[in-house]
């Protein structure tokens, strides 16, 4: 077999590395995607207008590079997608720092250092001296021009990397009437991108780690699409399902929510839920991938974005294992729903948006404050099975659970219970057509002061008990019974 080597021209090439689809917001949020991974607690966002030749950099506080991982990271191609990588790392294919600053500016630098100690390492590449020698030069920096340059953005970190965008010319409009209103406006755009994309690493919820991201000195409040912290005194969201689907050796988180009626959300915390406030746009699948957001609403086919739907969301996390299954693109900004989840997917959207649309029509049945239901389903899809179990972090189970005592004693009876649910009964009674399947007692308000009395005689908190008596499903008491009954316990 004969061969000829064709290697890229390094000018025209790097010139069309720009065009590859990225926003100024899925750039800035591919280069956060390394900090996160590099365990930083900081990141900085500093940008200026700098009269018309702006800069921004995005400098952490994280485990920072030698000089040999620096020259790797820079370099395009230096790790490939094949490569592995721990759970919690964010890249995948070696590109991201490269291309999401070219697409962006003509001048990228990178800084580093992985201790105090030891003097900044920098590196830059000039698309313009690339374009100029057509070959692939990067600028070394001494450490002297590096502080120079940590200066001008303000760097507060004592180690760590900071990735600097000069000639910024694709944040500049040359249509615009006021250049710096424009600019003022994407930054604008681009903190509400990165409140919602990294709201999980924000909030250090359901993440490995917690990050406080920052634009100017300023901290970046957390966009939660779910709103599961509700305004005191105001619903949170329901959990109307929770399950685990497993895609060949991987698995897929899958959790429904039902959004609160938007008649008890202020408006202030509707736009944070939702852009503008409208739950309309927002309705729809996050696809979140170890923990940060890739896909926000929209419901792939599954559904049609309506009216009586809005208030449907459905959360699904797959880890950085399954790239390859989810045919995730080098932006992270788009993937493709594997088709054997399709299905799986589709009976869960029906569930949910069927009780969004029941919210508009009954609204006496309103969702409840912070439900957590006291089952889990889990869904093997290989072995098309599926079981429950309880969920341990139910907060009045959990704490009628401690009172048992040390934590074997507690899993020995949780699996009890687990293994013995009476799965055929219930089939039966389920398919048994003179048979009606009703889990809660006719006289539900009498039932529900017994439950209420034995919990509380069982030490359990009153507030733990007000939320099961709203939470469970089978019960779902309205706020307004639920306190009637947990204001008289202990007095009865
Ligand atoms: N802020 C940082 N701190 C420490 N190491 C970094 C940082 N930024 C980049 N790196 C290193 O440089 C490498 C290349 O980064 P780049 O973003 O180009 O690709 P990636 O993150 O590996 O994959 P992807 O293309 O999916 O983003 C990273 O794998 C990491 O080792
Ligand atoms: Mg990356």
């Amino acid at each position: 077999m004969a061969t000829l080597p064709l290697p890229p021209v390094a000018g025209p090439f790097i010139q069309s590395l720009r065009s590859i689809g990225y926003s100024l917001e899925s750039a800035v949020a591919d280069v956060i995607d390394n900090s996160i991974s590099a365990q930083a607690n900081t990141v900085d966002i500093y940008t200026e207008w700098r009269n018309s030749d702006p800069v921004l950099a995005v400098m952490d506080d994280g485990h920072g590079m030698s000089p040999n991982e620096a020259q790797a990271a820079m370099q395009l191609g230096a790790v490939g997608p094949a490569d592995s990588r721990s759970s919690e790392d964010l890249g995948r294919f070696g590109m991201g720092l490269k291309t999401a600053s070219f697409s962006q500016c003509k001048s990228l630098t990178l800084i580093t250092r992985k201790s105090a100690a030891l003097d900044w390492y920098g590196l830059r590449w000039d698309l313009d001296l690339v374009e100029r020698e057509n070959s692939w030069l990067v600028v070394e920096m001494d450490p002297a021009e590096c502080q120079d340059f940590l200066n001008e953005v303000e760097l507060s970190f004592s180690k760590g990397t900071a990735v600097i965008w000069n000639t910024f010319d694709r944040a500049i409009d040359p249509t615009a009437v006021s250049g710096e209103r424009d600019y003022d406006r994407r930054i604008v755009a681009l903190i509400d991108h990165l409140a919602l994309t990294f709201h999980r690493f924000i909030r250090g919820e359901e993440v490995s780690r917690k990050v406080n991201l920052r634009l100017n000195g300023k901290s970046i409040a957390a966009k939660d699409p779910f709103a599961t912290k509700p305004e005191p005194n105001k619903q949170a969201s329901t959990i109307l399902s929770n399950e685990t689907i497993r895609l060949g050796a991987c698995s897929v988180g899958v959790k429904a929510y039902l959004l609160p009626h938007p008649t008890n959300l202020s408006h202030s915390f509707a736009k944070k839920v939702s852009q503008g406030g409208d739950h309309h746009s927002g309705q729809g699948i996050y696809i979140y991938r170890a923990g940060r957001l890739i896909v926000s609403g929209g419901w792939h086919r599954l559904a049609k974005a309506s009216e009586a739907n809005k208030l449907a969301r459905i959360q699904v996390d797959f880890g950085n294992d399954a790239d390859s299954l989810w045919r995730i693109d080098v932006r992270k900004s788009r993937v493709d729903l594997p088709s054997s989840l399709r299905e799986q997917l589709r009976r869960v959207i029906t569930q949910c948006a069927k009780k969004s649309s029941t919210t508009f029509t009954r609204r006496a049945k309103m969702p409840s404050v912070d439900p957590e239901p006291v089952w889990q389903r889990v869904f093997d899809r290989d072995k098309s099975r599926v079981h429950y179990i309880l969920n341990r972090k139910h907060s009045a189970l959990s704490e009628m659970l401690v009172v048992l005592g040390d934590s074997d004693t507690r899993s020995a009876l949780i699996k009890l219970i687990e293994s013995s649910l009476p799965v055929e009964l219930i089939k039966n009674d389920m398919s048994a057509t003179n048979i009606k399947m009703q889990q809660e007692p006719d006289d539900l308000f009498h039932h529900c002061i017994d439950l209420a009395e034995e919990l509380f005689n069982a030490g359990i908190d009153k507030e733990l008990i007000q939320r099961a008596l709203v939470n469970d499903s089978n019960i779902g008491l309205t706020p307004d019974k639920a306190n009637k009954i947990v204001s008289k316990l202990g007095t009865l």
